[in-house]
């Protein structure tokens, strides 16, 4: 079985948690690490054994059997970081949210189109065995037409301006933080909606992102109703 050397773009709070699931796969290792600093970049080498250690981002896509990369920067930088992994031919699996809009998100799948190179993004819950099983249910039948969907994910936050969820500069907001992971699950089981059927509404901080927004999608129904809804409302205070 071969064993595929990974690198991380971005150490921080999530890359340590991918750091130590890593170590239960027997198929993969930590292999090189790169961050904006060369003192974090050791300190994290340091701590979890990883052989190639820089201190810039640019850096990593020269790493030796280097075979795929985990980016883990804020959401601002997952264009960027991802477009440069792939213009050297390394896969990458981006943290979620994918991009900052639609348009980066297709210039990042045309780059790894063009130099035929995977390309995925981490949004974890997709990979969760309810989730498959929920579809699986659905598809089979076992709880009839779906009508509608519900989904709701939020958690308590302190207020920190600069903190990325809470920076504009950074991406913060409620919305692309969590609320993609209700929006997948309506993606999964209605597909996408037309943009005229989107209605959505937020509330924002002083730092002008969203703390909470809520969102339904509305679908047109073959049934004799006019038409099918999906209510997704996330919150995070
Ligand atoms: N899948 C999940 O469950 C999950 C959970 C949490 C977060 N995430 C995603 O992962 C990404 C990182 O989240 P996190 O909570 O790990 O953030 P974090 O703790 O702030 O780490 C982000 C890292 O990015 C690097 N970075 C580069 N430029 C930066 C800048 N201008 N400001 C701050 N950091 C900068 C920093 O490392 P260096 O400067 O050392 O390179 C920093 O440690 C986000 O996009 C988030 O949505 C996913």
């Amino acid at each position: 079985m071969k064993t595929y050397n990974w690198g991380i773009i971005g150490p921080g709070k999530i890359a340590r948690k991918f750091a130590d699931d890593l170590k239960l796969l027997p198929n993969a290792r930590l292999h090189a690490v790169a961050s904006t600093s060369p003192q974090r970049a050791a300190a994290f080498a340091g701590e979890y054994g990883v052989e190639h250690v820089y201190g810039r981002y640019e850096d990593i896509v020269h790493c030796p059997g280097l075979d795929v990369v985990y980016i883990a920067t804020p959401h601002v930088l997952h264009g960027e970081n991802t477009l440069l992994c792939l213009e050297h031919g390394i896969p990458v699996l981006c943290e979620k949210p994918f991009s900052m809009n639609t348009a980066e998100a297709r210039r990042m799948i045309a780059a790894a189109r063009r130099n035929r190179v995977f390309l995925m993004e981490a949004l974890w819950t997709r990979f969760i065995p309810a989730f498959d099983h929920a579809l699986e249910l659905i598809a089979q039948g076992e709880i009839g037409e779906v009508h509608t969907v519900k989904s709701d994910f939020g958690f308590m936050m302190p207020f920190d301006a600069q903190h990325r969820i809470f920076n504009k500069a950074l991406g913060g907001g409620s919305l692309l933080d969590i609320g993609i992971y209700p929006a997948l699950l309506a993606l999964f089981v209605f597909g996408k909606p037309e943009t005229e059927d989107i209605l959505a509404a937020a509330a924002f901080t002083r730092t002008e992102v969203d703390e909470s927004c809520a969102f339904t999608f509305q679908y047109p129904r073959k049934g004799p109703r006019a038409r099918s809804q999906h209510h997704c409302r996330k919150h995070a205070h």
